[in-house]
């Protein structure tokens, strides 16, 4: 079977283009901006580039953005301290901090520390519970909530369809698993979700009607854990060395690309998949915390 790529960055756009329109509308009958703010602390690259390229994004849709850079000494109080001003900031309406944050520093205080009406990333215990409850009034984060549009906007049948989901994280696998099993349109999957202690791992994985690979550990999926017509969704980003590229590295996914899409029907390319969706659904996110602050949902 040959596969269907799932053209990333053309849904992000789409999604883009639909976050665009409703900006206009706010502005035109609300004279609303929405705001978001993204909080950096210290110099990590990966980090540096993510928060440029969403601050590039905030200018082309027209949302207010606002950067707060700290330095990598900053304490847990202190940045706690630049959240809680930024909790009761009138133009700001979504509020992230840029993970991963560096020990002395506890990622679930800071989180927890964010107002939950401008969590925009989804990682407030609060917008937890409501996700695993089934309440879709939280904010659902973003690289998940981005893994099942994808799926939609690629006519994917999910309802129904054995998802195996590879990795738990409280960022991707974990609310990934939530999401895809709500009792709700787009969704009723049955849902397994494996780690580095589950066995029978390919096992596992050759049952998947959809193959969820977010482990961070390149091309670990080989074609011999994909059963014939799957759809694979690679999460994962690892740069792995390469002599002749022009930066020394690569970006390569957690699916071993060339080996598994033959059996695919349906799979995502890294890059180009999964990555331009985090952002997109980051600027859906912070749209609908304006529109949810203003009354306007
Ligand atoms: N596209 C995007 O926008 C985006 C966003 C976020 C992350 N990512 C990428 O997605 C990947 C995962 O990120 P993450 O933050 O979720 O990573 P993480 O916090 O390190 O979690 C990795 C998960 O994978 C599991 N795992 C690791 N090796 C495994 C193995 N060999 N077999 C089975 N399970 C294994 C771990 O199991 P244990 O729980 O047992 O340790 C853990 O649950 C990374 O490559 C990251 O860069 C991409």
């Amino acid at each position: 079977m040959s596969a269907k790529l799932i053209d990333g960055r053309a849904i992000a756009e789409q999604i883009n283009a639909e976050t665009l329109a409703a900006i206009a509308g706010l502005k035109d009958q609300h004279h609303l901006t929405p705001g978001l703010a993204v909080i950096l602390v210290g110099e990590n690259p990966a980090s540096v580039a993510y928060v440029s390229m969403k601050d590039k994004m905030c200018a082309r849709l027209g949302i207010h953005s606002e950067r707060v850079h700290l330095p990598a000494a900053t304490s847990q109080g202190e940045l706690l301290a630049v959240i809680n001003d930024l909790n009761f900031k009138r133009e700001i309406h979504g509020i992230l901090v840029q993970s991963p944050l560096s020990p002395p520093i506890a990622e679930e205080k800071v989180f927890a520390e964010i107002d939950p009406t401008k969590d925009v990333d989804g990682f407030h215990p609060l917008n937890v519970g409501k996700l695993a409850l089934g309440d879709p009034t939280g904010f659902r984060p973003c690289t998940p909530a981005g893994v099942q549009e994808l799926l939609i906007r690629s006519g994917a049948a999910i309802d129904g369809a054995h998802v195996v989901v590879l990795g738990r994280s409280r960022i991707v696998g974990r609310p990934l698993s939530l999401i895809l099993s709500q009792k709700a349109a787009n969704a009723n999957a049955t849902v397994t979700i494996c780690h580095s202690r589950s066995s029978h791992l390919a096992e596992i994985c050759r049952s998947a009607d959809i193959l969820v690979a977010a482990i961070g550990s390149p091309r670990f999926v080989k074609a011999d854990m994909v059963r014939d017509g799957a759809i694979v969704i690679d999460v994962g980003i690892n740069r792995v060395e390469d002599k002749g590229a022009t930066k020394g590295y690569r970006i390569v996914g957690d699916v071993d690309f060339e080996e598994v899409m033959p059996k695919a029907s349906l799979i995502t390319p890294v890059p180009g998949g999964v990555g331009p969706m985090t952002i997109a659904m980051l600027m859906h996110n912070t749209v609908r915390a304006a529109r949810m602050r203003h009354g306007i949902e």
